[in-house]
Order: structure tokens, then C-alpha cells, then sequence
């Protein structure tokens, strides 16, 4: 039995998915031969340390009736920097100006040679080839399936599964916030800014929702796909960037009548990195509705491949993280 000793950094939504997607899966995990011992969880104010293993149950409790994880003041990059551990999951909220607080955790993570998963987009949305690097030099494991598509697998089904291809282009919807607005626009007939207003009752989009909308979060996306895909070094400048916001319902009956949904696509290719609304055939893979998901591969040997799945959720992303965890201990 391998024993792993990991620091949760963030016990946000996804953070505590992680926590219980590892409670839930002991056993699976034990039968793989992993042991994994969370010995710290840092929130923005607290965090808790027991280098012999957290009770995850008590913590998550904690955090439901107190909103905090303990009784430390110590924050999480003292913990990546102090604590002795292998493992830093990093699910910090993502800021695409500076890379904020995941940025320093991640540098911080492998100058310590602690391995990183993560679904945090900022910092590698500015810094890839600079994190891949020192990750390599360092001897970590760098792993973010989570930050593309959540749940939907892309980065391992690309590297794992479909090893020796080479990915001609990728295209398909990355944020289900937009995805659920065109689609209930669609539906109902309704205007973008009523559909939103429904969207941010139910919580599918943000309370400042431009990030999203305006197609920030997708192009981000994209940026992690051209650098980890293509061996591409760009940032989400260098993406050429529509958003949802100007979509008439009109221009969607229109679309309609003639057999065709407009979605938020995102491209990816060597020659070109785009999001931007398009025409897509009813009917068509990627017309998926709701919040799901969706990417279309263009591959040399296997063809086109599609994959559909749930972009976001506290224990779909945490999925990811999971199976990034034991791809990196099964290695
Ligand atoms: N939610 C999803 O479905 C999803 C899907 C894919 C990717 N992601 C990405 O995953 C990350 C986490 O998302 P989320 O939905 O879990 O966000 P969230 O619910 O806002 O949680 C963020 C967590 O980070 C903590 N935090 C903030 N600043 C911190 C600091 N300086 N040190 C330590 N912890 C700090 C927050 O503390 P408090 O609890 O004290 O506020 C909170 O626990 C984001 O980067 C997001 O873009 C999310």
C-alpha cells in the first residue's frame, strides 16, 4: 500500500467534492493500493493540519456550520511550503489578470517538488510553459484535467487513450453557463438577458456573469488545449474572443428555420485559436443542450472523435481530480 500524503488547498465547491469523492471512494482506492491521507486543508481564513490524516467528515461538517476548516491561521502556500507532503491539490478560485494565489501555491508546490493537480485555469491560462517546465526540472507531476470541460475527459483521453495521434483541431463548447443560456433562449423564444436572469436564479451563471458570457472562461479553456495539446506557448491574448451577449432571439429562429442552433464554440488548431457563436446543424453532435459539454477531435488515425460530458459540479470536477490523482500514483 502506497501512503499519500496531500494538502487541499481551496474548500470551495470543488474542494469538498474532492473531499468526499475521497471519502466515498476508500475502499476503490485501497484495492488500487493507494492510501491518501489529506494532512492539510487551507480555506481564505483557516485551514487544519494532522500530519497522521484529516477526518474529512468532521471538516466538511465544519465547514457547513462554521464556514471554516479549522482552527490554524497558517494559509495555504505556508502550508505547501511547511508541511511535509507529496501532493498539493490545488482548487483555488481562478483569476486571469495575475494567476493570483494558485499561480504562487503551484510555483511554490514545485519548488518544494510536492506533484500538483489542479483545477484551477488562471495560472495556467498565463504561465503554462513555465509551470510545465519547472514541474518537469523538478520531477512533479503537473495534472489539470479538471480546468478543460470538468467531468468530460480531453486532456488524458488525448494522451492516455488516443497516444500516437496527432490532434489535427478540437472544437466543441467549453462553458455550460453559455450553453445553458442559448439553449433556454432557443426554447422559450426568450431574450438573452431573461434567460440569464433564469440562469443566475439557479446558479448556472455568476452574479458578475461577463467572464463566462462574454467568452473569457472559454478562450481560457482553449489556451490550456493549444500549450498542453499543440505544444503551442500562448495566453488567452492571443485568442481571437466573440461572446453570447449580442445573440438576438430573433437571429435563433432565423438559425431555426433553417435548421440550425447557434452555440458557443470554441476552436483550437495550429493555425487558430477562436471562440465565437456559430451555426451548428440541428441534430448535429455538437448541439448539445443544457450545460452539457461537448468536444469534437479531429485526429490523423483514429478519425474524429467526440466526447460529451458535465463541464462543471462539485463531484464531476472532482472526478477529474480524482482520476488525475491516481494517473499520477499508477505511473
Ligand atoms: N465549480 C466548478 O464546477 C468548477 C469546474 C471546473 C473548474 N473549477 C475551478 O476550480 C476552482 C475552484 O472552484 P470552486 O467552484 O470550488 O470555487 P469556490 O466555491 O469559490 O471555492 C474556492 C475556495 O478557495 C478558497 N480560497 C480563496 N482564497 C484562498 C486562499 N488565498 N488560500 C486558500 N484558499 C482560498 C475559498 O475559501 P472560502 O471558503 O473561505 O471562501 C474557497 O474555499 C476555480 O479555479 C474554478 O475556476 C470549478
Amino acid at each position: 500500500m502506497k501512503t499519500i500524503k496531500a494538502s487541499l488547498i481551496g474548500f470551495g465547491s470543488v474542494g469538498q467534492g474532492v473531499a468526499k469523492v475521497l471519502l466515498r471512494k476508500q475502499q476503490e482506492l485501497k484495492l488500487l493500493g493507494l492510501d491518501i491521507k489529506v494532512v492539510a486543508i487551507a480555506d481564505s481564513k483557516t485551514a487544519a493540519i494532522n500530519l497522521a490524516g484529516l477526518n474529512l467528515e468532521e471538516i466538511l461538517k465544519r465547514k457547513e456550520s462554521e464556514g471554516i476548516v479549522g482552527d490554524e491561521k497558517a494559509n495555504g502556500n505556508e502550508i505547501i511550503l511547511d508541511i511535509e507532503h507529496d501532493l498539493v491539490i490545488e482548487t483555488t478560485p481562478t483569476n486571469i489578470d495575475t494567476g493570483g494565489v494558485g499561480l504562487l501555491n503551484m510555483l511554490t508546490a514545485f519548488s518544494k517538488k510536492r506533484h500538483v493537480v489542479t483545477s484551477n485555469k488562471g495560472p495556467l491560462a498565463l504561465r503554462y510553459r513555465e509551470l510545465e517546465s519547472l514541474a518537469s526540472r523538478s520531477g512533479c507531476a503537473f495534472k489539470f484535467e479538471a480546468t478543460v470541460g470538468g467531468a468530460m475527459p480531453l486532456l488524458n483521453l488525448v494522451r492516455n487513450t488516443l497516444a500516437g495521434n496527432e490532434v489535427l483541431s478540437i472544437e466543441g463548447i467549453f462553458n455550460g453557463t453559455c450553453n445553458y443560456i442559448l439553449s433556454r433562449m432557443m426554447e422559450e423564444h426568450a431574450t438573452y438577458e431573461l434567460m440569464l436572469a433564469e440562469a443566475q436564479e439557479l446558479g448556472i451563471a455568476e452574479k458578475d456573469p461577463s467572464y463566462d458570457v462574454e467568452g473569457i472562461d472559454t478562450a481560457c479553456k482553449l489556451v490550456i488545449l493549444a500549450n498542453a495539446i499543440f505544444g503551442m506557448d500562448v495566453t488567452y491574448k492571443d485568442v481571437s474572443i466573440t461572446g453570447i451577449s449580442r445573440i438576438t432571439p430573433e437571429a435563433l429562429m432565423l438559425a431555426e428555420a433553417d435548421g440550425y442552433v447557434i452555440k458557443l464554440i470554441g476552436e483550437v488548431s495550429k493555425n487558430r485559436i477562436q471562440v465565437a457563436p456559430r451555426l451548428v446543424p440541428i441534430g448535429h453532435p455538437l448541439a448539445v443542450g443544457g450545460t452539457l459539454n461537448v468536444a469534437s477531435l479531429q485526429t490523423d488515425l483514429a478519425g474524429p472523435v467526440i466526447v460529451v460530458g458535465r463541464g462543471a459540479g462539485s463531484i464531476e470536477t472532482a472526478s477529474a481530480i480524482l482520476s488525475d490523482i491516481i494517473s499520477i500514483y499508477k505511473n
